[in-house]
């Protein structure tokens, strides 16, 4: 407790609950009722029973706040993003009403070489305005951190353009952004060849990144339509070399390793899992390896095979839950939907779906030391709804309870 502060406090609210996410608290969520919560510039100060707050310091510059019991939850954080593109796939949907399956289309040269022909044609400025106003519409529904992928440029031009506007985005400062290079996406038109593909990004995309800081990690998709095993191992070593964190779309359509992968390389996490071993399973678990899984493009593209959840929680693997938003696998900026999605879909509890948009999801972008729970010293990354209990945020989906927002100590008030 850091009640000695108090006259560093800046904000504090009163008469509220708190779904702290914090492991070391007994009750589920982390929950305190009662409680108040005190910041003191961009950090968590204090939390704690409203009875414990004690006397305040008369002549501090302290707004108090009463909460009216409304309920707070650390800031929502979406781990797995591909929200800076150009066009729509629309024309894929009716595809796939009609029989085709997703990897038929991309064989074919559509899915996600559809959305890089758009993404090559668009200027800087207009993917910035789009990208933005995505990203407005996550935080308008709490989210404070977002991981976003490239990869839908797969030239030099379009990969720096791209990485540049998560940049910028960045430079907003009304989101934590978390900037990951997706290199191997999939072969782009110039190429025939995976090797030589997976050449370029080692040899010249990986350094010029580096050398101009725009990125924080790596990711490739590993599949039969994406990249071998070895290809993405190759990847990794050389991103890794430069000390940039590592990801992976792994067993998201076929069992390919790649989980096994990221758990010889201390990936920060594995994401999709469709086909997961139970094996590969352990090995995550062993490594810390994040399982981050994806509702949404289970259920927009229809799969039937479920991530194999018993295993994940068998070896204590860390569940996060990301939106994979993008055109054409999930196009959905709906958080919330997201975790009712992993309920009803993928059968997580409510407390395993919030952890995994919260404190795990902080974890798979390395930030789990400073997001993703309500404790003092944390990032003042917050959102206060107006529920009663953390699971009807998850299952009453169709009203925002949203009533403030507050990121790095900056607060919003949602009218
Ligand atoms: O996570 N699997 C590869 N990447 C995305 C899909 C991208 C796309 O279809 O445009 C995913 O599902
Ligand atoms: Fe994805």
């Amino acid at each position: 407790m850091l009640t000695q502060h108090k006259q560093d406090w800046s904000v504090l609210w009163r008469n509220v609950t708190l779904a702290t996410l914090d492991p070391s608290h007994s009750q589920p969520y982390g929950l305190i009722r009662n409680a108040a919560l005190a910041i003191a510039g961009d950090r968590i100060a204090w939390c704690g029973l409203d009875s414990e707050v004690g006397d305040l310091p008369e002549d501090a510059a302290l707004k108090v706040i009463d909460g009216q019991g409304r309920c707070f939850t650390p800031g929502l954080i979406d781990c797995h993003t591909h929200l800076v593109f150009a066009g729509n796939r629309s024309d894929e949907f009716e595809q796939r009403l009609n029989g085709l399956s997703y990897a038929e289309i991309s064989e074919q040269g559509g899915g996600i070489q559809n959305t890089v022909m758009a993404t090559r044609d668009i200027s800087e400025e207009d993917l910035l305005e789009r990208s933005a106003q995505r990203l407005a519409c996550l935080e308008a529904q709490g989210v404070t951190s977002v991981e976003i992928k490239s990869g839908y440029g797969l030239d030099q031009a379009t990969e720096l353009k791209i990485l540049r506007v998560m940049d910028r985005l960045k430079s907003l400062g009304s989101s934590h952004i978390h900037r990951t290079f997706l290199g191997p996406h999939a072969l782009p038109p110039e190429y025939t060849d995976k090797d030589a593909f997976i050449e370029f990004n080692c040899e010249t995309l990986l350094p010029e990144i580096k050398r101009l800081d725009l990125a924080d990690s790596v990711d490739v998709f590993c599949e039969s339509i994406g990249f071998s095993r070895a290809q993405s191992e190759r990847f990794f070593k050389a991103a890794q070399a430069l000390g940039l964190g590592l990801k992976i779309h792994a067993e998201q359509l076929s069992n390919q390793g790649g989980a096994r992968l990221a758990a010889q390389y201390q990936a920060l996490s594995a994401d999709h899992l469709e086909y997961l071993s139970e094996q590969d399973a352990q090995a995550m678990g062993q490594a810390g390896v994040v399982a981050v899984l994806l509702p949404g493009a289970f259920y927009y593209l229809q799969e039937t095979q479920l991530p194999p959840l018993q295993w994940l929680r068998k070896y204590h693997v860390p569940i996060a839950l990301g939106s994979d938003f993008n055109p054409g696998s999930s196009p959905f900026i709906a958080p919330r939907l997201m975790m009712n999605m992993g309920c009803l879909l993928l059968g997580m509890t409510v407390e395993e779906v919030l952890a995994g948009m919260t404190r795990n999801a902080a974890q798979a972008i390395n930030q789990g030391h400073c997001r993703g729970q309500i404790k003092a010293g944390y990032f003042a990354d917050l959102c206060l709804w107006e529920v009663e209990s953390p699971a009807q945020l998850v299952s009453q989906i169709e009203v925002d309870p949203l009533r403030t927002r507050v990121f790095e100590g900056r607060i919003t008030e949602i009218s």
